[in-house]
């Protein structure tokens, strides 16, 4: 059994990494419920501590107390528009906790198997080269994206500097259960599901010609298993299913899956925005991942677990 650590655990995607490890691992959970919830984990067998990760010194007495064998770091302000509002404040979790982890962990030389940090396809920007490569320029538009470059580019050059088994991973726009659709800064999908099953309104900033490359969580959690104990290479790699969808696409897709027709306001464009996403995944394929759930059956899958809660 491995000891796995997996920050932001009782998030969308955490959570959803945790119920997969479960079986074979003991997990601990930092998670400061910010966004997350604790009935996405109340139904397995883990460690949580309700705590922030900007307490350093909890996270030094953590890290010390339990040598894991496993990081996941995927807590963070996960909004690039909220981002653009508190960007000092979302500086300290997306930056400062990933760095002060990775130092504590070289400098008591903590016996870690890997250290997985979670970036964003945020930082490729509004450059014109698509899909997107890993090897491909980038331009971070916000604190969000900047923060998650520096930290993945922490990560990775520890890893180079400092011989610690680290790796990051780029996730694009990510979907399915237990994504938290309270905020106005949530994820469009867990929004657009919420309002289509409360009969709600649903605010469109845009005209729905922006782009993205979704991928449904259950993908995700594969890549992040496969990429964190079957590679050793302290590198990037995109996580996403490669396709491009305009947003106004994807709603009607979804609403013939749902049978529920949406009712969109339409407002300008979101400060930041990104206008166009698509991701190469050349490198994710070349360790022997392939997507199981393309767009439609992802959202049906989603929509069945959605619609019976
Ligand atoms: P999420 O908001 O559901 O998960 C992040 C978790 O971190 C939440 O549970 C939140 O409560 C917790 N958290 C926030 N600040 C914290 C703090 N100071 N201390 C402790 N916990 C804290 O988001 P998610 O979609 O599950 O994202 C997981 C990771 O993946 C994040 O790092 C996010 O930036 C990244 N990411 C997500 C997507 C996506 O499409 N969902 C895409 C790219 C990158
Ligand atoms: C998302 C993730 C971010 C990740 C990035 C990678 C969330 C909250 N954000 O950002 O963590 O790094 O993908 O690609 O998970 N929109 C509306 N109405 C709404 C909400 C959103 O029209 O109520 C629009 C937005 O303006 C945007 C699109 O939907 O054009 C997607 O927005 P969002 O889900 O917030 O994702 P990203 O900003 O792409």
């Amino acid at each position: 059994m491995a000891k796995v650590l997996i920050t932001g655990g009782a998030g969308f995607i955490g959570s959803n990494l945790a119920h997969a490890l479960v079986d074979n691992n003991e997990i601990t959970i930092v998670d400061d419920l910010s966004m997350g919830k604790k009935k996405n984990i109340e139904d397995i067998d883990v460690k949580f501590y309700e705590h922030d990760v900007c307490d350093h010194e909890f996270m030094h007495q953590l890290l010390s107390k339990n040598k894991f064998d496993y990081i996941y770091y995927l807590a963070a302000v996960s909004s690039v528009a909220d981002s653009v509002v508190r960007p000092l404040e979302t500086h300290q979790v997306n930056q400062e906790s990933v760095l002060d982890t990775l130092e504590y962990i070289r400098v008591n030389k903590l016996p870690i198997k890997r250290f997985l940090f979670t970036s964003s396809a945020a930082v490729y920007g509004n450059l014109p080269d698509f899909p997107k490569k890993e090897t491909s320029h980038v331009q971070p538009l916000t604190p969000y994206a900047i923060d998650k470059y520096a930290s993945e580019r922490f990560t990775i050059d520890y890893g180079h500097l400092y011989d610690l088994p680290t790796v990051a991973v780029r996730f694009f726009n990510v979907y399915g259960p237990r994504q938290n659709p309270d905020s106005p800064y949530s994820g469009v999908l867990s929004i657009i599901t919420k309002c289509m099953k409360n009969n709600k309104p649903f605010i469109l900033y845009g005209d729905g010609s922006q782009t993205r490359d979704f991928v449904y969580v259950g993908d995700v959690v594969n890549a992040l298993i496969k990429i964190s104990t079957e590679t050793k290479e302290s590198t990037v790699y995109n996580i996403a299913d490669g396709g491009e969808t305009p947003l106004i696409d994807v709603i009607h897709t979804y609403e013939d899956i749902s049978g529920i027709k949406l009712n969109i306001n339409y407002k300008e464009n979101r400060n930041g925005d990104i206008t166009k996403s698509k991701a190469d995944i050349t490198k994710l394929k070349g360790i022997g991942f392939e997507p199981s759930w393309p767009l439609r059956s992802g959202l049906k899958k989603y929509w069945d677990y959605y619609s019976k809660l």
